[in-house]
């Protein structure tokens, strides 16, 4: 296994977001994390990218503990994306996306020019090339959110977790996330972790999906056998139905709405 983490756990406080988590992650794979608003999804990627100092339990990237790496070594593993990440407003498009290559490039050198093939190559698939010198400050809420991704894919990691990169976009750019994510998977065999509400999207693009709820994983593994479970209307408290739409693709979610 690429990354795995045993028995990880996070306590805020008295209360415990993430109960004992047990994961891992193949070479290439997207894996859709989700679960209901305050479920842990959150605290589960940050725990997995060694954010969290006082996380309980062990996660490994390649057998090798990730408590015992410097920050710059697990940079160039995994790259983090979180749900709300923060940098100054007079930051250009560039400068953030250029920040991304920190782990390539060491204290004194300058970039090289894999660093700006890379550099280039996260603006363009992001479709931010016209946008390099903008201010973030200037950008639309959808613009930064790309500008984030641009980053975080200018890391060039194996494995890339990102928290809800689809949320404040357009159903345009939502689909392009999605492509993106799809082709740095099936191209680059970049394994790719990500939070995301939609749960028709997450069925449809993700090989495995991790349900939590209230901190505990409930369901872990192929979206097709999700779909015969149930744990979608009991965990999210709603009522619905799986329907089938093509005989490739797993089965839609029809939730049941108020009508007018
Ligand atoms: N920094 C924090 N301090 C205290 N409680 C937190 C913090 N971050 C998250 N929580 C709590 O932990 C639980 C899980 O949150 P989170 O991981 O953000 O869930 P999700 O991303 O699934 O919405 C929630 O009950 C939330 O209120
Ligand atoms: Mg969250």
């Amino acid at each position: 296994m690429l990354l795995s983490c045993t028995r990880l756990s996070v306590a805020y406080g008295a209360r415990r977001a993430l109960n004992a988590l047990d994961l891992s992650f193949r070479p290439g794979e997207i894996r859709a994390l989700i679960g209901p608003n305050g479920s842990g999804k959150s605290t589960a990627l940050q725990a997995l990218s060694g954010l969290i100092k006082s996380a309980e339990g062990n996660t490994e990237i390649d057998g090798r503990p990730i408590a015992s790496m410097s920050r710059r070594q697990l940079a160039k593993h995994l790259a983090f994306l979180p749900q709300q990440p923060a940098a100054p407003d007079e930051m250009t498009v560039a400068q953030l996306v250029r920040q991304g290559r920190f782990a390539h490039v060491g204290l004194f050198k300058s970039y090289g020019p894999r660093d700006e093939d890379a550099i280039r190559w996260a603006l363009e698939s992001t479709g931010l090339h016209d946008f390099a010198d903008r201010s973030l400050r200037e950008l639309s809420g959808g613009e930064r959110q790309r500008a984030w991704i641009s980053a975080a894919i200018a890391q060039e990691a194996r494995i890339l977790l990102l928290d809800e990169p689809t949320s404040f976009l357009d159903i345009g750019y939502q689909v392009e996330v999605l492509d993106l994510v799809h082709r740095l998977s099936r191209e680059k065999g970049v394994t790719i972790i990500m939070a995301i509400h939609d749960l028709n999207q997450a069925m449809s693009v993700c090989d495995q999906i991790s349900l939590l709820d209230r901190g505990n994983l409930v369901f872990d593994g192929d979206p097709r056998v999700l779909a015969g479970t149930g744990l979608i209307e009991q965990v999210f408290r709603v009522k619905g139905r799986f329907v089938p739409i093509a005989s490739d693709a797993p089965p839609h979610f029809d939730v049941e709405l108020a009508r007018r």
